[in-house]
């Protein structure tokens, strides 16, 4: 596996954007206006890609639609995650055949995660003719070369090459939140846990200069945008490749420095090298939310460390107290993995006594899936698949009488939230935690700070009114 990252120069991406005019006028000459369908499967950072995509396609003249029927062109950017992850992918690929014979000149291309296996590339070679081209998320800043490939040469192409990764600056973001904005601050990951495929299908960890991200910021802010998320799949790793003397502790203090009525959020952050210092910082802006999604996977100290986690259930449990000592009111999420290979029963009850310890607000429960190419794929696992949904079973009935009861001490309290949206009746709101709260209200206070009174809850959300 190549190891050195490529920074793409200007000049590089301007031969793509030169590209982008070109299928422009393509489309121009035909009298045609292109309508494009993209769709995201999987984490943030897929989304923030697939604004990426976007971007390049209204570059290229297309117009976004919200169906595949009838679109231009369609792409897909999957994940690869876990095993359903991706069965819901070759499934809805399989049912474009017939959206395409109704639609000829419609170009179906494949991206994401999941592109980045060799074993899936080749398959959608072999098994899927009508797909027209396939990139991985390495090749993403390609984009405009390969359907202008096919678009002219009428040939399939497969960019899908490993690599380290790259990072280029530079091209178009179609936001499709005008409230909350992702901007990504690194990519990649270099942890290897022995259960996760990112590593491979996303290369090697590269983070973005400090300018061009606080750049971004700036434009957000002066656009109206109310919240702001820094995104990496390790964001405590940012900077160590770039040698500024920037950590990411330090950029959340630039970030959170900018003018402006915004809240700034980040994820994901891995448990190792969550320094003090960060937590320090968030305690110390207003602008950062006090809320901290810590995955921990497992309680039980083998198991994190067949997992490759490099800490144990000991040390992870000292970094929340820090974090509640400095914030009493932080809220705590996080994600647990159920059924890795070799987990005891009596291993298992340490990730139930970890969940009460830390009583988290809200959980991201997996049972594991088995990723080929990983080391955790090839372990024995004499766990049957009913003994997993048992184990799974209690962890969620656990949780969700922790979260209710979570939700249970805001009753009466008045939460400043941001209004995100409407829900039938109500409106849809956050607070600076990410809880979710529900009241009545006029749409014009959609995309305003207002506090609002809790009057119940449920294990999900809390509901309220508003507080004048
Ligand atoms: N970078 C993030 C996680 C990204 S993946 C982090 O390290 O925190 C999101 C979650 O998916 C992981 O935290 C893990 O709980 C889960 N996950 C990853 N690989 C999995 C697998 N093979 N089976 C089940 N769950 C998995
Ligand atoms: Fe996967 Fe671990 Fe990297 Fe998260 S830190 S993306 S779980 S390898
Ligand atoms: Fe899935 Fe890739 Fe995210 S595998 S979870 S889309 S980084």
């Amino acid at each position: 596996m190549e190891t050195k990252t490529t920074v793409i120069t200007a000049e590089q991406w301007k031969q793509q954007e030169l590209l982008c005019d070109k299928i422009k006028q393509y489309w121009n000459e035909q009298n045609i206006k292109p309508l494009a369908f993209v769709d995201t499967y999987g984490c943030q950072q897929n989304e923030a890609d697939s604004e990426r995509i976007r971007g390049m396609l209204q570059a290229s003249g297309y117009t976004m639609t919200d169906t595949e029927e009838g679109a231009d062109i369609i792409v897909l950017n999957t994940c690869a995650i876990r095993e359903h992850a991706e069965q819901r992918v070759f499934g809805n690929v399989g049912a474009l055949t017939h959206t395409k014979r109704r639609h000829p000149r419609q170009k179906i291309f494949l991206c994401g995660c999941m592109m980045g296996q060799p074993k899936v590339s080749e398959r959608i070679k072999h098994s899927y003719p009508y797909v027209d081209g396939v990139f991985s998320t390495h090749h993403l800043w390609q984009f405009p070369s390969l359907l202008w490939r096919v678009l002219t040469v009428g040939k399939r192409v497969f960019a899908v090459e490993d690599e380290a990764g790259s990072i280029c600056e530079g091209i178009p973001v179609l936001r499709t939140n005008e409230l909350k904005g992702w901007v990504s601050i690194m990519y990649g990951c270099n942890n290897f846990c022995s259960y996760c495929i990112v590593p491979y299908v996303r290369g090697r960890e590269r983070s973005r200069r400090p300018e061009v991200i606080l750049d971004e910021c700036r434009e957000l802010i002066a656009k109206g945008y109310k919240e702001i998320t820094l995104l990496g799949q390790n964001v405590n790793s940012y900077g160590k490749d770039l040698g500024l003397g920037v950590d990411f502790a330090d950029l959340m203090a630039q970030v959170a420095s900018l003018e402006g009525d915004f809240r700034l959020r980040f994820m994901t952050s891995h448990p190792k090298d969550a320094s003090r210092k960060l937590f320090d910082t968030i305690a110390k802006y207003p602008k950062i939310c006090k809320q901290f999604h810590l995955p921990f996977q497992s309680g039980n100290d083998r198991v994190l460390k067949v997992m490759n986690r490099r800490y144990t259930a000991g040390q992870y449990l000292e970094l929340v107290e820090y974090g509640r000592s400095l914030m009493p009111d932080l809220v705590l999420t996080s994600d647990v993995i159920v059924g890795f290979p070799g987990e005891t029963e009596e291993e298992f009850e340490d990730t139930l006594k970890l969940i009460e310890k830390v009583r988290y607000d809200a959980l991201f429960t997996f049972i594991f899936s088995p990723r080929g190419g990983t080391p955790a794929a090839q372990m024995d696992d004499p766990a049957t698949k009913e003994e997993k949904n048992a184990r799974f079973d209690r962890l969620l009935a656990l949780q969700n009488r922790i979260s209710e009861e979570k939700h249970r001490t805001y009753i009466g309290t008045v939460q400043h939230v941001l209004v995100d949206g409407r829900d039938g009746q109500m409106l849809t709101s956050r607070t600076d935690g990410g809880r979710l709260v529900r009241f009545a209200g006029d749409d014009a206070l959609i995309g305003q700070f207002v506090d609002v009174r809790i009057t119940d809850c449920t294990t999900w959300s809390l509901m309220g009114e508003l507080n004048r």
